[in-house]
């Protein structure tokens, strides 16, 4: 068996995948065409012409223009599953799943509406091949304060088929202090908190998402090499930094694969992970991050034993349960 092999098929989580993000090209216009929504794309080629990123602004906003297709129960259930059928032939036996509850409700889709159709693709997903899923909605960051309360009440009547709460959408400009007080309201409900952080945004960010917000991983967090200190605290704290490889490089964070940080994170000790982000848009899913990241550094065993452990480590699992799995 070779390495990749190995790393294909070996049992992993993954915890950090916007469920919007999934939505490939034919699923958007099979979907705008269900709901009578227009595209402003002649047809899927030109769609995914459009991946053309050259910072994470130019691909929010393809995102944020594709997610309009959204609009029933069954488009989310759709979506789901198929995101957790790629997911399971890649080996992921567990996926916490993002979604932003803002880019919804706004249009008239009922909080309820979202929630249930991402339930019900879970659960289709888990009779076919055993996957667990659990939800994590977002607050997007470019919005107010004041817009993320208003979220949060409208998400409080399902608080109890939530598993925790993140921070998504444009970085710079929108640091992890502009939410302590909603993400205080957000711990006091009994659920962890996870926050974009070290991106785009500089490590300062990554330490506000750890002194003021509290949270329980960082998602990306690549910055922090450029903080020694930081890099020092994160192994010590062992504090999880979920990773996407062909993200950062589709976003132009680093030029190429061979300038990607997860080997000096890795070597200094962190518990970092391995994550799609958002396969339709960023060149693929576990299995092509994995593919992507081999031909780059050629990992031995040892490293992809190490990147599967420390995705149960990080998940939000209970003990019993992570015990199954390591
Ligand atoms: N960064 C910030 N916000 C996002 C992303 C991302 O990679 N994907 C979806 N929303
Ligand atoms: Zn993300």
């Amino acid at each position: 068996i070779s390495l990749l092999d190995l790393a294909l098929g070996m049992p992993k989580a993954e915890l950090h995948i916007h469920i919007e993000g999934s939505l490939e090209p034919e699923l958007a216009f099979a979907l705008a065409q269900r709901n009578g929504v227009a595209l402003p794309f002649a047809d899927v080629d030109a769609l995914r012409r459009a991946y053309d990123f050259e910072d994470l602004q130019s691909f929010l906003d393809l995102y944020y223009a594709c997610a309009a297709v959204l609009r029933t129960e069954a488009d989310f259930h759709d979506l789901m599953l198929a995101y957790l059928r790629r997911a399971a032939a890649d080996g992921v036996v567990h996926a916490e799943v993002f979604f932003d509850p803002q880019t919804h409700t706004p249009r008239g889709v009922p909080f309820a509406t979202v929630l249930a159709g991402l339930e019900s693709g879970a659960e289709a997903a888990r009779k076919e091949s055993g996957i667990s899923t659990r939800l994590i909605p977002n607050f997007l960051r470019h919005l107010s304060e004041e817009e993320g309360f208003a979220a949060l009440a409208e998400m409080a009547p399902f608080i109890d088929r939530i598993h925790g709460f993140g921070l998504d959408s444009s970085e710079r400009g929108h640091p992890p202090s502009k939410f302590e007080r909603l993400f205080a309201r957000c711990r006091a409900l009994g659920k962890p908190v996870v926050a974009h952080a070290g991106e785009e945004g500089p490590p300062a960010y990554i330490v506000e998402a750890l002194d003021l917000l509290k949270v329980a991983r960082i998602d990306h967090g690549v910055r922090a090499v450029e903080d020694a200190a930081l890099m020092a605290r994160l192994a010590r704290e062992r504090m999880p930094l979920t990773v996407c490889p062909l993200s950062n490089v589709r976003l132009c964070v680093f030029k190429d694969m061979r300038e990607h940080t997860l080997p000096a994170l890795l070597k200094q000790g962190l518990c970092a992970t391995i994550n799609c982000d958002d396969p339709a848009y960023f060149g693929g899913y576990m299995g092509d991050n994995i593919r992507a990241l081999q031909a780059a550094f050629d990992f031995d065993a040892s490293v992809w034993y190490r990147l599967a452990r420390n995705s149960f480590e990080a998940s939000f699992v209970d003990a019993a349960q992570r015990a199954a799995w390591v």
